[in-house]
């Protein structure tokens, strides 16, 4: 009888920007301080792409070049990869293309996936179901966002936020049972009101008034957005611990995604969750979009044991959130 496989990650690797903004450099830009930040949003510092031409590509190559060498295998294995992002290089062709090409993954094909903050469970999700139908044996999902790119530095209530970094698991079949069992993922589009890129689009496409009148920046109203995410970053945590059984005893880690230190709290009361399992680093990091979930399972790893049960959980922009429940599939 056939075993039933399952998509386990079986390596992950971050990449982070030397560059550090921290608040108070932010101080001397806008009016804001320390302290505030800090309580409002528990970040102290983020990671800045600098220099020339330096596009999402640059850190997610990165990453996917350093997954490659830690697992021992060769770029060309790769079947598929997916790059999750808002802030692609380029408009078209899609960053996937250009990064396959980045790190010589010459007989994967790829796409871009834009979900905002739930981009990378979005994409975790679509390439597990790839390694399940036992089409493919090596998928990558690489999260990552240039946040710096689309961010207006005269704007308080955003440029506090947000930061760049890049992460990115390989997907490979397991038949122990380990990897993606389950995931709750969830949209809906009249939320975008409240967070967006006004221009840039097909709808609004660039012209000198909508650069003069900031319109490539992103828009957040931001108490409106964290009532969203508090509630159904929280619902849909609780909802998946419930459909598989899980009683927050069962759970090894939460790793939330990294908008705001209040709404990981919520989320992780709402477990029944108490710090010493929460993956937290959005005081060094901030806000990396895409980026924020790959990033803490890489620098989690070494305390990560086989069999640990692990909730990923996010909310942004669409809006779009979800949950995926995994066991994680190696030891240290
Ligand atoms: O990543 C996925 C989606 N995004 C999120 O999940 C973000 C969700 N939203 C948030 O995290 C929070 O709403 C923010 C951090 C953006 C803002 O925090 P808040 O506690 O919701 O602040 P607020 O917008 O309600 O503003 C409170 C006050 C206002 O002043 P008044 O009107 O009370 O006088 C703001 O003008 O704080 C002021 N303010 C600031 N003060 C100092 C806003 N930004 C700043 C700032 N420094 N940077």
């Amino acid at each position: 009888m056939s075993q039933k496989v399952t998509a386990a990650i079986t390596a992950v690797q971050g990449y982070l920007p030397e560059f550090r903004l921290t608040n108070q450099v932010l101080e001397t830009l806008v009016d804001t301080n320390d302290a505030w930040i800090t309580e409002r949003t528990g970040i102290k510092e983020r990671r800045i792409l600098t220099g020339k031409d330096q596009g999402l590509s640059t850190m997610a190559a990165g990453a996917v070049k350093g997954l490659c060498a830690k697992r021992g295998i060769d770029p060309m294995e790769i079947d598929l990869l997916i790059c999750c992002t808002v802030t692609a290089d380029m408009q078209f062709p899609a960053t996937a293309n250009i990064v396959c090409d980045m790190v010589g993954a010459k007989n994967a094909w790829g796409f871009d996936l834009n979900a905002a903050c739930s981009g990378f469970l979005y994409g975790l999700t679509t390439g597990s179901q790839f390694i399940e139908t036992g089409k493919y044996k090596k998928v990558v999902v690489v999260g990552g966002d240039k946040m710096s790119s689309i961010i207006d530095y005269t704007d308080r209530a955003t440029c506090i936020i947000f930061g760049d970094g890049a992460g990115a698991v390989l997907l490979e079949p397991s038949t122990e049972g380990l990897g993606i069992i389950d995931a709750i993922l969830r949209s809906d589009g009249s939320g975008c009101q409240y967070l967006h890129q006004k221009a840039g689009g097909s709808r609004r496409p660039a012209t000198e008034r909508t650069v003069e009148a900031r319109e490539h920046f992103v828009y957040q109203e931001g108490k409106a957005v964290f009532k969203f995410a508090v509630t159904n970053m929280a619902d849909v945590s609780a909802e998946i611990m419930e459909k598989n059984g899980l009683k927050s005893e069962d759970v090894a880690w939460l790793v939330p995604h990294q908008a705001n230190k209040r709404i990981i709290d919520a989320t992780a009361h709402r477990m029944g969750l108490d710090d010493s399992r929460v993956m937290v680093n959005i005081e060094k990091y901030g806000n990396t979009t895409s980026g924020t979930i790959p990033l803490c399972l890489w620098e989690w790893e070494p305390r990560l044991k086989k069999g640990d049960n692990i909730i990923l959980s996010a909310f942004g922009g669409g809006f779009t959130w979800g949950a995926v429940y995994l066991k994680w599939a190696y030891g240290g």
